[in-house]
């Protein structure tokens, strides 16, 4: 299996060009079967997550048509099935989005129970409590869901927790539905948003998207359109912490800063420097970087997609820190990689106390899924001497040429597939 190996200890400095936003491409993907005409999505990011959604799509008889690197055409007339039975659809958790998208459609689908990255229990019962609402009937056998509907009416949801699978799914299935929907305590990420203006593209009535209380007016067929995805929020923070962990000067451009705003102010709070352009953000940290608390929330509070990387750079920081997790309750596994790397972090239930310490040092570790790993190469990249960062392979579902666009920051890294390579590596950065 691949891996990365890094050659840390310098700051990244440079531009690095962010890509469209996988959670937002994974939803608009699907939903783009919802109609017969043919629809065009750009700025797709090319990582391994959307090439399975786009393969799944494709087992069903949708037409998929590559026209680039970051662009899909594709039509939803030519699905011959709504029974999803692909061995590697299970393994990401967005194959949820497939309900939502086949029962509003075709008012049927099977799909298997998703699996995705193992972060902690990751149930679906408010998407299903939603799909019932509006008239289904949902059962689950052998490990796969089953939904139906004579018909698909609309419905007062009031959900339970504030999920984004949740309400992109039920917006898709209601969009589709006779009659009018509100969704209550509806998630607000900039992907719900996105999911839902590429909705109304297609010629869906969709109000409130961004705010807690959305309001769908059902339509009885769906139009061929074109869009663009929004750029990665994550991906964005990504870098911006990275940039803080090695003490870099970093302009990440194709950015909306609205979105980043609440790793702005932990970044500002922690002692960095942040400039904000119309599509660009800088972060420039010239000293050593200050404590704080942070706490994850549903947007537009501290994303837990960005937990394990501001870790990492507040284990570099001067004092203690505590960080909680109140999404997912596993969110923690990559501490003991850490703490291999001379970190100090101590987890206790959903909270992470880190002492900060002056210097970080090169160790072996694995990664434990998509954003741990993403955070661990930060640890490298910021530690003394070298490190290698094992099963790359959840980072890839997440991260368009990762080693790539560090490399264009003056990264020393590469990505290597056996021990040969590792030990040529070492011997060249010495
Ligand atoms: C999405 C993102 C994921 C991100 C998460 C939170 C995708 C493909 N993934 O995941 O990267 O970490 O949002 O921002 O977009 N819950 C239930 N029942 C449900 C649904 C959710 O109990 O039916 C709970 C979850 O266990 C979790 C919380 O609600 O504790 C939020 O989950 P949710 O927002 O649904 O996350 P995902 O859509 O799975």
């Amino acid at each position: 299996m691949d891996k990365y190996v890094i050659k840390g200890g310098n700051p990244l400095v440079g531009e690095v060009e962010i890509g469209g936003a996988k959670n937002a491409a994974l939803a608009i993907l699907t939903a783009a079967i919802m109609t017969d005409e043919t629809v065009l999505v750009e700025n797709i990011p090319d990582v391994s997550d959307i090439n399975v959604m786009l393969e799944a799509i494709s087992v069903i008889g949708a037409t998929v048509e590559r026209v680039d690197r970051h662009s899909v055409r594709i039509n939803g007339s030519t699905i011959g099935s709504v029974s999803v039975d692909y061995e590697f659809i299970k393994k990401i958790r967005a194959s949820y989005y497939l309900l939502g998208a086949l029962l509003g459609k075709y008012k049927r689908a099977e799909v298997p129970l998703p699996g995705g990255c193992n972060i902690g229990s990751r149930p679906i019962d408010q998407h299903l409590k939603g799909f019932r609402a509006l008239g289904a009937n949902v059962t689950i056998r052998h490990g796969v869901i089953y939904a139906s509907a004579e018909d698909l009416h609309g419905a007062h949801i009031f959900l339970d927790m504030v999920s984004v699978g949740a309400t992109i799914n039920i917006m898709m299935a209601a969009a589709m539905a006779r009659g009018n929907t509100i969704i209550e305590n509806a998630a607000r990420e900039p992907h719900v948003v996105d999911a839902a203006n590429f909705l109304n593209s297609m010629g869906a009535n969709i109000k409130g998207a961004g705010t807690d209380v959305i309001r769908i007016r059902g339509v009885e067929r769906l139009h061929k359109t074109s869009y663009t995805i929004v750029p990665d929020m994550i991906e964005a923070g990504t870098y911006m912490f990275a940039a803080a962990a090695t003490r870099g000067d970093v302009l990440i451009k194709n950015v909306i800063p609205k979105h980043l705003d609440s790793m702005t102010a932990k970044l500002e709070e922690i002692g960095c420097e942040v400039e904000e352009f119309d599509d660009a953000v800088r972060i420039c940290a010239k000293k050593r970087l200050g404590k704080t608390h942070v706490k994850t929330l549903p947007y537009p509070g501290f994303p837990t997609d960005m937990q394990p990387q501001i870790s990492v750079a507040l284990c570099l920081a001067n004092g203690t820190s505590i960080v909680t997790e109140s999404i997912f309750e596993n969110r923690f596994k990559y501490a003991d990689e850490l703490t291999r790397m001379g970190a100090n972090i101590k987890v206790e239930g959903n909270t992470a106390i880190i002492d900060g310490c002056e210097l970080l040092t090169g160790a072996r570790v694995s990664a434990p899924d998509l954003r741990a790993g993403a955070a661990l190469v930060i640890a490298g990249l910021a530690a003394e001497g070298v490190t290698v960062v094992d099963d790359i392979i959840y980072i890839l579902r997440g991260y368009e040429d990762f080693d790539l666009k560090l490399r264009g920051l003056g990264a020393e890294m590469e990505r290597v597939s056996d021990e040969r390579e590792i030990q040529k590596f070492r011997l060249r950065v010495g």
